[in-house]
């Protein structure tokens, strides 16, 4: 084990030395493209999918921004000048290599390649994104641990100040006893992040991320003896547009059963492609019409003011919901997450002294139309910071 670390030790400077010479940094001064290098803060993390719309984040809150392949191919060298001069983090959202978990030698050679890729973009680690689990307490439990220790150790040497976090279901329930030792994973890596979204059902229009679920997930996981500081709550700043199969009269919207949703609706797995439902944005408002579709924040907001929608809220969940009925005389259901629901996660988390919260994504809300309504998202976050002592 230690002879891999100094391996990709002695690989890992020798690329960030060669690389000097020829990966130019784009930024003045020249500073600006090491690694920010800030001790322990509370995070607010924004996750990015599409390249047009960092400038109207709100940098006041940002402290790391999550790249996802869109982002990530062509890294926007004024993005990159521009986060790192306001000391905030960039990371390559990176899929683990499941492959490897028997191979050392591919282990080695995908930690080379992950940190020459970073030193290559200039950013300041990595989100790694897993979809296996393994019977807690076996042999593959274990080195799956063992990679990720290995990688954090490397990119902490290589990198000072450097991130490798890593995404975990929004409860810590393994199910039919496998799970991924999350617990373990975050006393090695610099913090998990908890996907909290997508736990609607199949049956009925509801809520993608109710508060009851944020209280759940965080208390499963502090019984389960993890360190605050080490977990970070990610939050939708998305919905579900449901087409219901009987008018919603007691405001209840049933919907017609998809079995897609069956292999989906898991609650303990991360689940950050949503790519099984169509994606409503606003540019394509109207245009999709199946039983159950995802769609932004922003699109959400087009759909109220702009059809006269009334906005109503679930007491159970904490989350609005409202009503439309289409051209076709369809009636639908959208639930969906707002200011007002985020501001109520946010002071839960942060009273719960848990390190940070976050967002899937920050490019989810319409910030030319709807000015407004994203300032209040962005200012949301850090409600519960803002009470703090
Ligand atoms: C960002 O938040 C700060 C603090 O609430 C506020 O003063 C500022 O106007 C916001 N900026 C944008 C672009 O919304
Ligand atoms: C491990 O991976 C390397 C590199 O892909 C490959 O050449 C080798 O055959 C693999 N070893 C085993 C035992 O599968
Ligand atoms: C991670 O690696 C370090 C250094 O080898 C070791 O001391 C530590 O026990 C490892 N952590 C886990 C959870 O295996
Ligand atoms: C989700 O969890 C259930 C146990 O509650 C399990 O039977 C099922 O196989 C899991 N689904 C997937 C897609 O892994
Ligand atoms: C919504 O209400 C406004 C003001 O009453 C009206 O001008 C507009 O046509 C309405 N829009 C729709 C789609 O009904």
């Amino acid at each position: 084990m230690i002879k891999i670390i100094v391996l990709v030790l002695i690989s890992g400077l020798t690329l960030v030395t060669g690389l000097q010479s020829t990966k130019a940094c784009p930024c003045q001064p020249e500073s600006l493209c090491r690694p920010v290098n800030v001790g322990n803060r509370p995070e607010v993390i924004g996750f990015t999918v599409y390249q047009n719309a960092w400038l109207h984040y709100n940098w006041t809150y940002l402290t790391t921004l999550v790249l996802d392949e869109v982002q990530l191919k062509n890294v926007d060298p004024h993005l990159l000048c521009y986060a790192h001069a306001r000391n905030v983090r960039l990371l390559a959202l990176v899929q683990f290599p499941e492959a490897a978990i028997e191979n050392e030698t591919l282990q080695q050679s995908w930690t080379v390649e992950t940190i020459q890729m970073v030193a290559d973009k200039h950013l300041d680690g990595i989100n790694i994104d897993t979809e296996k689990y393994y019977p807690i307490n076996s042999l593959k439990a274990k080195k799956h641990v063992d990679f990720i220790n290995r990688t954090t150790i490397a990119f902490h040497a290589i990198f000072p100040g450097s991130l490798v976090t890593y995404d975990a279901g929004y409860i810590d329930n393994c199910e039919q006893n496998s799970c991924s030792d999350s617990i373990t994973i975050a006393s090695v890596v610099d913090f998990i992040m908890t996907m909290n979204y997508d736990e609607n059902g199949r049956k009925y229009a509801y809520s993608n991320s109710p508060y009851y679920n944020t209280v759940k997930g965080i208390k499963s996981y502090l019984n389960a003896g993890i360190n605050p500081q080490k977990l970070v709550v990610i939050q939708p700043w998305y919905g579900y547009d449901y087409k219901c199969i009987i008018p919603p009269g007691a405001d209840y919207c049933i919907i017609k059963e998809d079995s897609a949703l069956a292999s989906t609706n898991n609650a303990t797995k991360p689940k950050r492609r949503i790519s099984k439902f169509p994606f409503i944005i606003p540019s394509d408002d109207w245009k999709v019409d199946p039983n159950q579709a995802s769609i932004t924040y922003g699109a959400i907001c087009n759909r109220l003011r702009n059809h006269n929608n009334t906005r109503k809220w679930n007491p159970v969940t904490k989350t609005p919901y409202f009503n439309y009925k289409r051209n076709t005389g369809e009636i639908h259901q959208v639930c969906y997450d707002d200011a007002e629901s985020m501001r109520l996660k946010s002071d839960y988390i942060f009273s719960m002294k848990i390190r940070g919260i976050g967002v899937w994504t920050v490019d989810f809300t319409d910030y030319t139309n709807f000015p407004k309504e994203s300032a209040a998202l962005w200012q949301s976050l850090t409600f519960g910071l803002e009470k703090m002592p």
